[in-house]
């Protein structure tokens, strides 16, 4: 390395990736982090073999030839995405031991991308999830005002429900998503109130008897006796809970059982729900915490889902600083375990 470069050495712990390359474009040095993003051994590499993106290559031409800078974005489609803006810069004469030197800096903001990307998608999501209600309201109320039911009030009335129905599938989705953006806010307060799971437990239970005889479903507690107390914030964890047994509920057939068992381990609180109902497949299971993911969209629409359920559950159990493991099997049933951690 020339001295030049031993001067500049504040290149070596920049965060973002500096290669600079000679005129016949092999690498003449790398910082850093260059070396970590690339590969340990690219000096002396040509810089065709690290990045083949043909317009970052004719910049870099240009950048030798006729001594011109430029910025450009740079996309990598795989093996995974990365986004670069990248600028080119023809060095200083005494840079590397030939004259010729062109400088690159590459700045990394594929993590900014990928969050514009969730942000457009999910938008896209809640369109789509919103208009197809909205939709059918309309259609309804243009029925009733000028259409066939103009006059027949028969009509009216099978109407109305439908209408009725889907008003109350809107407010749920914006409920939830509210929900759902209050709590990504507050998800790094870790709740104080001290509270008594099991009470959680079987008052959520509770709120679901009307629903669990009507189909026919038993929900078993097995509780355990001592009186563990985590720090937590009650009605959120009630929202867990009514979450699970709801998915537990829907996603099974009638004359099934619901499981619920706790017990307290060293320093941890450890709750599962299972379930004997249709499963989830393993390729599914990741996704499932995803917001407005279903496995079968057919099926949610017929027990009423929106897909926000555990996408919920999720920033609640982190909120609380828990853990939550999904395992499931095809038409055996699925377990969903909590690990909280005591006071
Ligand atoms: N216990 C379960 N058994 C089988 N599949 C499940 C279970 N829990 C969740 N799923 C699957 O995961 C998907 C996402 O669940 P989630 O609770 O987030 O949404 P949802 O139940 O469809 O709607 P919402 O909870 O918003 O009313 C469900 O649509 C279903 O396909
Ligand atoms: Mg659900």
């Amino acid at each position: 390395m020339n001295e030049l470069l031993k001067e500049i050495k504040f290149l070596e712990d920049l965060p973002d990736q500096v290669l600079i390359i000679d005129k016949f474009k092999s690498i003449g040095y790398a910082n850093k982090a260059a070396k970590n993003h690339f590969g340990s051994s690219i000096v002396n590499q040509n810089i065709s073999s690290i990045v083949r993106d043909p317009s970052l290559l004719s910049q870099i031409d240009d950048s030798l030839e006729n001594n011109k800078s430029g910025i450009l974005d740079i996309e990598i489609k795989k093996p995974n995405f990365q986004f670069f803006k990248v600028s080119v810069m023809p060095g200083p004469s005494n840079l590397l031991e030939d004259s010729n030197s062109v400088i690159i800096f590459f700045k990394d903001l594929t993590d900014i991308i990928k969050v514009q990307k969730l942000k457009s998608d999910f938008v896209a999501n809640v369109s789509h999830e919103l208009r197809t209600p909205l939709q059918s309201i309309k259609l309804g109320l243009e029925t009733i005002n000028n259409g066939h039911a103009a006059k027949d009030l028969e009509s009216q009335k099978k109407i109305l429900p439908v209408v009725l129905q889907q008003t109350s599938r809107m407010e749920n989705i914006v409920n939830d998503l509210l929900s759902l953006s209050r709590i990504e806010l507050q998800e790094h307060i870790r709740p104080n109130e001290k509270v008594n799971l099991n009470d959680i437990i079987s008052h959520s239970i509770e709120l679901h008897q009307e629903i669990l005889k009507k189909n026919n479903i038993e929900c078993q507690f097995e509780r355990e006796s001592k009186n563990v107390k985590i720090n937590g914030d009650r009605n959120r964890l009630i929202e867990v809970f009514n979450n699970l047994i709801d998915n537990g509920i829907k996603y099974s057939e009638k004359n099934k059982k619901i499981t619920i068992t706790t017990k307290s381990e060293n320093k941890n609180f450890l709750v599962t729900i299972k379930d004997q109902g249709i499963g989830i497949s393993k390729e599914n299971i990741p996704q499932v915490t995803e917001r407005f993911f279903r496995v079968d969209p057919a099926k949610s629409k017929e027990v009423g889902g929106t897909g926000l359920g555990l996408a919920i559950v999720k920033h609640i159990v982190n909120q609380h600083r828990a853990e939550m493991t999904i395992s499931s099997e095809i038409n055996k049933g699925t377990e969903i375990s909590l690990n909280f951690p005591t006071i």
